[in-house]
């Protein structure tokens, strides 16, 4: 009896000693370099504030003193006689925003060379701290887990972007919004101030911009989201925003100059930047309804796809846009000035009689030139006040200044990133997949494994990457908990992505600190949403020397249960346990899927996986692949890797003539079958071709046909439909093996993998 009761007493005292939470490492984003170590600090208000930082991170003291009084309940002293917990400055921390934290049993320092450096060790350090005190309570002392970090970014703009002119949020969302970003080492805040639908910036030489331009009454985005209200409360338009005004409701509200300044300068003290857009001269309809003059049309309208911009041949347009953008300029210290430039409707232009004279002043040939000229000469307006100016792609047309920086968005447009780059510009990724968050469902893999540059991307080039930002476009988002659930939680696997060295990236090990993330964005009142899909992502590992492939299966889901089959046969529990990569030699269907407490979850992955004979056969095309969906270039029909279930999915070829190419096998073998995947999905124009034609030859001159597969699939068919045009060769002796896809609808085909046997 005695041991156990000295052994009960033991735990009475520990637990009565120790603090009511535990010290967990879940950092978001993870560190450069981190060791975590056996002990703990205890922290407490009788913890002593050391500085020796020459009153350089004054601001940030007193951010951490804030912290601490939401965590501790009270400030750390000034004090000697309890432990440490230091503000260094270190010279030799040089690399911007950098800092190192070490957590010792009895000291904690924070080590920076910069005050952004400084703050992210003391974001760090509150990550260190329980989730639970993110809410109301606090803890009279906390254990920080004895750990030392080295920390730095691997990009320099990470950036998220509200779009507050399709709906408006409030001030407070702004800060909150602010305050997360910080939180998790994001350091710009983009937020596009003006649309058609809105413009939302007080001017004060312009006041009719807020006091009209800044409301509407209900337009047809708003009737989506009051439809979608009905099942979902989130699209409900925030009563906030509402104002009656001779009986007639309306929508909108605008920022002050003077709240706009306080927001800089919350932002400033938590190292963001904020970056605002006026866009222009598309997008403009919000002001060119009260200043019907600044179209050459005289009126607001709309235009074949977008509202008729301003009119750049009319001198009283830049009188407008250099008054707007001084004032802008006097509210926002940032560096950068965003002119927007995107989705011009420049058919008014060729109308214009003052478009036309300028044109032929300055000797320009297209409407395009014209929105250089344009582009180019309010840069030069904002350039000359010290600022950098940022554009959207669709600004680099011919003519245009290469020191723009250009936020890259259209990745489903061929050949941009190149064009960009060709010009030289700077650029901001922001490409539309995935960096455009707007599913409610959380598909973090993509965000997590964003690559800036595709195989056709020049070498020479690379430099030109310069951030990396996900956009938050709001026409059917008019809530604040939708907007939440929007950026939340895949924000996180940006600021991973953003910041974290590629070394340390580690999917799983993300997703499993994401779990402990998501306890503090519950404490902070974030409604994110964490609907994660059972979708199963399969990457295929071609080896040419064992003549096989490996299978990997990645998911958004923590440590799943995934079963699989490669009979073509629907997995079970009694199927194959998916353990890691595992290897397929020959043509099988590899079925996945997710169980959870013994049933299978939808959707099951189905991927035909070939290693055959003309893997890393040279391929020769004679009628060129589109541009914008060059897949795996001239190496795609015989890389192994077959399209997956997506056209965009960067395997699938895309063709708007016929497919004509020759396969060398190198030499001359008995050909025994022959398959090509097509996909139809005639919404995006894609079609199947109307008939497959394979000819062979021994000499690469003399060509027999042995095969010809016509499409049974309807041209009218809805949907993603796959077809595999398949047959049998004959048996055949032969080298060259010539296919024709003939594409008979003049829209897009789209294939994949010439499977040879
Ligand atoms: C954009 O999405 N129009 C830049």
């Amino acid at each position: 009896m005695k041991y156990p009761s000295v052994f009960l007493l033991a735990i009475l005292v520990w637990t009565a000693c120790s603090p009511s939470v535990q010290p967990e490492v879940a950092l978001v984003p993870q560190p450069a370099q981190l060791q975590v170590k056996g002990g703990f600090f205890a922290l407490s208000p009788a913890t002593q504030l050391l500085r020796s930082d020459g009153g350089r991170f004054d601001a940030e003291a007193a951010f951490l003193q804030s912290t601490l009084v939401e965590m501790l309940g009270e400030e750390i002293t000034a004090q000697a006689g309890g432990n440490v917990l230091e503000l260094v400055y270190s010279q030799d921390l040089t690399q911007a925003e950098s800092y190192q934290l070490e957590v010792g049993r009895d000291r904690v320092s924070l080590i920076a060379g910069d005050a952004a450096g400084m703050f992210y060790a003391m974001e760090t350090l509150r990550q260190l701290m329980p989730a639970d005190l993110e809410g109301e309570g606090t803890a009279p002392e906390i254990l920080i887990p004895e750990l030392s970090i080295s920390d730095a970014p691997s990009i320099a703009w990470r950036g998220m972007h509200l779009d507050v002119s399709r709906h408006f949020f409030s001030m407070d969302y702004l800060h909150r919004y602010v305050d997360l970003l910080a939180l998790y080492k994001m350091n710009k805040l983009h937020l596009h101030l003006t649309d058609d639908q809105g413009w939302r910036l007080e001017i004060k030489k312009y006041p009719r911009l807020t006091e009209e331009s800044a409301w509407r009454t209900f337009n047809n985005q708003d009737s989506v989201c009051i439809e979608k209200a009905k099942e979902d409360p989130r699209f409900q338009l925030d009563p906030k925003h509402l104002r009656e005004r001779d009986g007639v409701t309306e929508y909108g509200g605008f920022y002050t100059q003077e709240e706009m300044r306080e927001l800089v300068r919350y932002a400033q003290s938590r190292h963001i930047e904020i970056i605002p857009e006026i866009d222009m001269p598309g997008h403009m309809m919000a002001a060119i309804q009260v200043y019907p003059e600044l179209a050459c049309t005289g009126s607001a309208g709309w235009g074949k796809v977008f509202s008729t911009p301003l009119c750049p041949g009319n001198e009283q347009v830049y009188e407008f846009v250099e008054g707007v953008l001084t004032e802008v300029m006097d509210i926002f210290p940032s560096k950068y000035i965003h002119i927007g430039a995107d989705e011009v409707e420049k058919s008014s232009w060729e109308e214009s009689k003052a478009c036309q004279a300028l044109m032929a002043a300055e000797g320009m040939s297209s409407v395009e030139e014209l929105q250089s000229y344009f582009v180019n000469r309010v840069t030069g307006f904002i350039k000359s006040k010290g600022k950098e100016v940022i554009v959207w792609d669709d600004a680099i047309h011919p003519g245009v200044d290469s020191t723009l920086y250009v936020m890259y968005w259209r990745n489903w447009a061929g050949g941009v990133q190149n064009r960009v780059a060709n010009n030289g510009n700077p650029m901001i990724y922001t490409p539309g997949n995935p960096m455009y968050f707007s599913r409610l469902d959380a598909q973090m893999y993509p965000i997590y494994h964003f690559e800036f540059f595709g195989s056709k991307y020049p070498e020479d080039k690379k430099h030109l990457a310069y951030g990396l930002q996900a956009c938050v476009w709001t026409e059917t988002v008019p809530s604040e908990d939708l907007a939440d659930a929007i950026i939340f939680p895949k924000l996180l696997a940006l600021s991973e992505r953003a910041w974290s060295p590629r070394e340390v990236h580690d999917w799983d090990g993300f997703k499993e600190r994401l779990q402990s993330q998501l306890k503090r964005l519950d404490q902070l009142g974030v409604k994110y949403t964490y609907e994660v899909t059972k979708e199963l992502t399969p990457f295929l590992k071609v080896d040419t020397v064992k003549q096989e492939i490996g299978v990997i299966l990645e998911s958004e889901l923590v440590k799943p249960t995934i079963y699989y089959t490669t009979d073509g046969t629907e997995p079970t529990t009694a199927s194959e346990r998916y353990e890691g990569e595992f290897h397929v030699s020959g043509s099988v269907t590899v079925k996945a899927a997710i169980f959870e407490n013994g049933q299978i979850q939808e959707p099951v992955l189905s991927r035909k996986v070939d290693y055959h004979q003309a893997i890393g056969k040279k391929v020769t095309y004679h009628k060129p692949w589109n541009t914008a969906y060059p897949a795996g270039d001239a190496g795609s029909f015989t890389d192994g890797l077959r399209g997956g279930n997506a056209n965009g999915d960067g395997k699938w070829q895309g063709f708007t003539n016929d497919i004509d190419v020759t396969v060398d096998m190198g030499k001359v073998q008995e050909l025994h079958t022959f398959s090509a995947s097509f996909l139809q999905n005639i919404g995006p124009g894609i079609y199947m071709p109307d008939s497959v034609i394979v000819s062979v030859s021994v000499d690469g001159k003399d060509f027999e046909q042995v095969l010809q597969v016509a499409n049974e699939v309807p041209k009218d068919q809805k949907g993603l439909v796959f077809a595999d045009f398949a047959g049998s060769m004959g048996n055949v002796q032969a080298r060259y093996i010539h296919v024709r896809a003939v594409n008979g609808n003049r829209a897009f085909i789209f294939s994949d993998e010439l499977v040879i046997n």
